[in-house]
């Protein structure tokens, strides 16, 4: 593995966090806010440049379901990505003194909207990558062969994980959030810090285990249909 493959994994593990410690606006401010979140797009540009390539191959790349989902997937990102930074630019304390003069109600409620559904769709997007990322961990650890012993200790974790993200999901209640509804029930971070970010965490893992556990399941059922048809042709020998 190329050490710079590594240091762009680190990069966006970096951005990964940025992300979530962008989501925790009431915890440090606005000023910490800001430049995590102006830190985050200027690592997300670098991201895009190292995988410019990847945007050539769409129109030669095969219709095949994975690769449909993770196109529609990665623009609806950018999407999301854009409405993200557009409402930063018009909301942001920095840039226009004090209070932008766009600082409404509306552009806010739409920031925290992407911001969100940016949480959400960045997860889809690892989890269609987790089984690169698990050969980079397998590599990483010097793991050569599997184990089955271990296989199961991640899946117990991985569903651990995901039931803890349905209820985390509804203890920051982000059906709201998603769906653009007022909503009065901010974290309260004097409680607690790492409660909000073990929540968002979870949320995370839930649509990274979704997201994998699912392409996993089209795979099977891509495979399914020819070993029948060898089974047929097999019969009719
Ligand atoms: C915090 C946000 C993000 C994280 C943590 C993240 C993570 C990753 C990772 C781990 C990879 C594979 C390794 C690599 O190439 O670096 C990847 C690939 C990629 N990402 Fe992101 N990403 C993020 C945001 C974005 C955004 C906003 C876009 C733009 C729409 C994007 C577009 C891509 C593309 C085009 C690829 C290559 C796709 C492929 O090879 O199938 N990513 N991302």
């Amino acid at each position: 593995m190329s050490p710079i493959f590594l240091s762009r994994l680190v990069f966006d593990l970096i951005a990964a966090g940025l992300l979530l410690f962008g989501l925790s606006y009431w915890w440090l401010g606005n000023v910490a806010h800001e430049v995590a979140g102006t830190a985050m797009f200027l690592l997300l540009i670098a991201h895009n440049v190292f995988n410019r390539r990847w945007y050539g191959t769409i129109a030669k790349g095969a219709r095949e379901p994975r690769s449909l989902f993770n196109i529609v997937v990665t623009f609806l990102l950018m999407l999301a990505m854009l409405a993200l930074l557009v409402t930063s630019v018009l909301i942001s304390n920095a840039l226009s003194g004090v209070i932008s003069p766009y600082a409404g109600f509306t552009v806010r409620q739409i920031h925290t909207l992407a911001a969100y559904w940016v949480l959400v769709i960045v997860s889809v997007h690892l989890g269609l990558r987790w089984p690169m990322i698990m050969g980079v961990a397998r590599k990483l650890t010097g793991i050569t062969k599997p184990n089955a012993v271990r296989t199961a200790l991640l899946r117990v974790i991985a569903i651990a994980i995901a039931i803890h993200g349905v209820w985390s999901s509804f203890e920051l209640a982000v059906g709201t959030k998603l769906s653009m509804q007022m909503t009065l029930d901010w974290w309260n971070f004097e409680e607690s810090v790492a409660g909000f970010f073990i929540h968002c965490l979870a949320i995370a893992g839930l649509y990274m285990c979704l997201t994998y556990y699912a392409m996993k399941w089209l795979q099977a059922r891509k495979r399914r249909p020819r070993s029948a048809a060898a089974v047929a042709e097999n019969v009719h020998q």
